[in-house]
């Protein structure tokens, strides 16, 4: 399986696989499939991705550990830049489409109405990380030090997960189950810590 991952379409293949999202996206609404209010379709739907990207991106150490797939850390970078990119969508539509960026309405959401503090919160944790994922900003930071910062992406997903439970309007147990997988992740290291710790 490794051979595969270190394939050098690999990576290219997965990048085309993180876009596919979208193209189904432009293709549902070239073709009128959005429903009535494909507005709100469209932010739901791009907010849904940014943080399935993000958990995704935080499943690939432990996958890479307890299956012993190495390779898999390849794509770690480019998963979570597809959710920063997924995540500026998000936030660019509502800024954009949904008020208009009538200052008004953008600074009372985003310092009274916690459910957008979130949202927010959310994408502010994930710009450093996006930021610094290229690798002379490795370099330049220390790997020890590079680590640290992108601890925040669990942060950041943290803040997803509460952004969408806030919002009140979805079923209940979708967000609960983005906070499942989160809970699980955050086991896991803490789990990989204590381990660590005691050999
Ligand atoms: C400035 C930043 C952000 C703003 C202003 C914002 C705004 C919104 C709005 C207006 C909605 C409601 C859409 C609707 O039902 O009409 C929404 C839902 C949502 N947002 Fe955000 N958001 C932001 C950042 C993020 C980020 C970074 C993530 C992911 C990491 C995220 C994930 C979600 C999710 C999962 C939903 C719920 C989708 C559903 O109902 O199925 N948001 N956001």
């Amino acid at each position: 399986m490794n051979r595969i991952w270190n394939s050098r379409f690999a990576k290219p293949a997965v990048f085309l696989l993180c876009l596919l999202p979208l193209v189904l996206l432009a293709l549902r609404w070239h073709n009128n499939e959005l429903g009535i209010n494909r507005l709100e379709t469209v932010a739901r739907y791009t907010g849904n991705w940014a943080l399935r990207f993000l958990l995704l991106s935080l499943c690939i150490t432990p996958l890479r550990r307890l299956l012993g797939q190495n390779g898999l850390i390849r794509f770690r970078r480019m998963i979570g830049l597809q959710a920063f990119f997924y995540g500026c969508l998000h936030a660019l539509h509502y800024f954009w489409v949904d008020v208009q960026w009538n200052m008004e309405i953008i600074r009372e959401d985003l310092t009274i109405r916690r459910f957008f503090i979130a949202g927010m919160l959310a994408l502010a944790l994930m710009a450093p990380l996006a930021a610094t994922s290229f690798n002379a900003a490795v370099r330049w930071m220390g790997g020890k030090r590079w680590q640290l910062l992108h601890r925040l992406a669990y942060g950041a997903a943290m803040a997803g997960v509460v952004h969408f439970f806030w919002q009140g309007k979805a079923a209940l147990w979708t967000p609960i189950y983005y906070g499942m997988v989160l809970g699980a992740l955050l086991l896991y290291r803490g789990v990989y810590w204590i381990r660590q710790r005691m050999a």
